[in-house]
């Protein structure tokens, strides 16, 4: 049915804060494709979490994709920072700008790739105007802001529509663009949310909160196996 590339973007959020080089590279060693890096202001989300500091301190340890979702607003300002610390995609709200198109250019100049990101309630029109200038799509099937949360099932209605809108611009264009899931993924759900059509999967809990992430994304990857 499809020949997907399925990346597996374990969110840091989860991890533990006291050691989290070696989580790194422990979760790096276990297959993961990106490393998912939640950035939280307690403004435009209530929970406050890490800075362009510690995406530098990590980015010597791994040469996978360092995958920073940006939930602060202004988002602007802290972009280059970011880009300096070594990040490779920067995703944001469009919720949290004020100038969606400067602010995907301002990644695009800091030598990133540029994501959007749709809260369950943010509608997929946004795309009219950016899917032609992004790298990456990202639907919320939380409310953004704190990591172990339910998996809002309207999701998959909104991940078949914007794979829609996606294959629409490769057929048209040739570009890629990456349709990444972030909220509630687990074992037992990734097929579904895969048949969906997502290709990038962000799990938190359900990697760091296990006891062998080897096994876990192995899991998960032979879960997605069952969708091709
Ligand atoms: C939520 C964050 C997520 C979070 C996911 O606001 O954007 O990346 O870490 O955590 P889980 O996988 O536990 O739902
Ligand atoms: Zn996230």
């Amino acid at each position: 049915m499809t020949d997907r590339t399925y990346r597996i973007a374990p969110s840091i959020l989860s991890a533990d804060f006291a050691r989290l080089g070696e989580e790194i590279r422990a979760v790096v060693a276990a297959g993961a494709d990106f490393i998912h890096f939640d950035v939280m202001d307690n403004h435009y989300v209530p929970n406050l979490t890490v800075g362009p500091l510690v995406c530098e301190a990590i980015r010597p340890l791994t040469g996978a994709t360092i995958d920073v979702h940006l939930m602060v607003k202004p988002a602007d300002r802290i972009v280059p920072d970011f880009a300096k610390a070594g990040a490779n995609i920067i995703s944001f709200h469009p919720e949290a700008s004020e100038h969606v198109d400067r602010t995907i250019g301002l990644i695009r100049e800091s030598g990133c790739r540029p994501g959007l990101v749709f809260n369950p309630a943010t509608p997929l029109s946004w795309l009219d105007d950016t899917l032609h200038a992004i790298d990456l799509v990202l639907i919320m099937s939380v409310n953004p802001g704190f990591g172990g949360q339910k998996f809002i099932p309207h999701s998959l209605e909104k991940l078949r529509a914007a794979r829609k809108a996606i294959d629409a611009h490769r057929a048209q264009t040739g570009r890629e663009v990456m349709l990444e899931i972030d909220g509630g993924v687990k074992v037992d759900n990734i097929a579904e949310i895969g048949r969906a059509g997502a290709d990038t999967f962000v799990a938190g809990s359900a990697i760091f909160g296990s006891r062998d992430y080897k096994a876990t994304i192995a899991a998960m990857r032979a879960e997605l196996g069952k969708v091709k």
